[in-house]
């Protein structure tokens, strides 16, 4: 895969960078066109979870995440961000540093971004968490997920799903005024690739089409 979009060609394999983003973004648009699915899977995770958590130090909790009422027995210990990895299996958002600094790990709850490494599990509970998983209404992708791909807004896509949920916020919060200030309020989300340029453009294409 190049910048330049030149096709790489392999005996077995070829691929171009129009496929290998809308697979990158499939993670996301995939996994939220089987919303069904994901939730089922996520909804029998929650289950599994429930029979794992360690006997006294275990606590229960009822969150609502991407729309579905769960109920499920966790570790105390446990972040969000392995929450819903390791026990939801939802692996859109992505364990980048897992010490706050980097923000592939955004989600929102109760419509705010979070790091979710650095957010305990136990405070979800009764709260609404939604992960990218979340974002699309059946095919239908979220206008910040489509923005992505009309701006080229990433490379290897490590840090989109967290980029994606951390511009909804900015949009949300009011403060995708201007380019600079769309800066300022993504600065926490680190894109190792450096599609930075793409990634505003997203942004302020979507905070101008009033669509966030
Ligand atoms: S993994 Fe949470 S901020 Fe880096
Ligand atoms: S697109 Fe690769 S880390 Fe951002």
């Amino acid at each position: 895969m190049t910048d330049t979009g030149q096709k790489i060609s392999t005996p077995l394999i070829e691929l171009d960078r129009r496929t290998v983003i809308a697979a990158g973004l499939g993670a996301a648009a995939t996994i939220s066109a089987t919303g069904q699915a994901a939730r089922a899977q996520a909804g029998a995770a929650a289950a599994t979870a429930e029979a794992a958590a360690p006997a006294g130090i275990a606590m229960t909790i009822a969150p609502r995440i991407n729309g579905q009422a769960m109920r499920m027995k966790i570790d105390t210990r446990t972040s969000l961000l392995d929450l819903l990895r390791e026990q939801l299996h939802l692996t859109g958002a992505k364990k980048g540093c897992d010490h706050g600094q980097c923000g592939a790990c955004t989600v929102h709850v109760d419509g705010r971004r979070v790091a979710s490494c650095l957010t305990l599990a136990a405070k979800v509970d009764r709260r609404f968490v939604t992960t990218i998983e979340g974002l699309a209404d059946g095919e239908e992708l979220h206008p910040m997920q489509q923005a992505f791909i009309d701006h080229d807004a990433l490379q290897c896509g490590y840090c989109t799903p967290g980029q994606i949920m951390a511009a909804i916020a900015c949009v949300q919060e009011g403060h995708a005024t201007s380019r600079d200030s769309i800066r300022e309020y993504m600065s926490g989300n680190i894109c190792r690739c450096g599609a930075y340029v793409g990634i505003v453009a997203a942004i302020e294409a979507v905070a101008q089409g009033g669509q966030a």
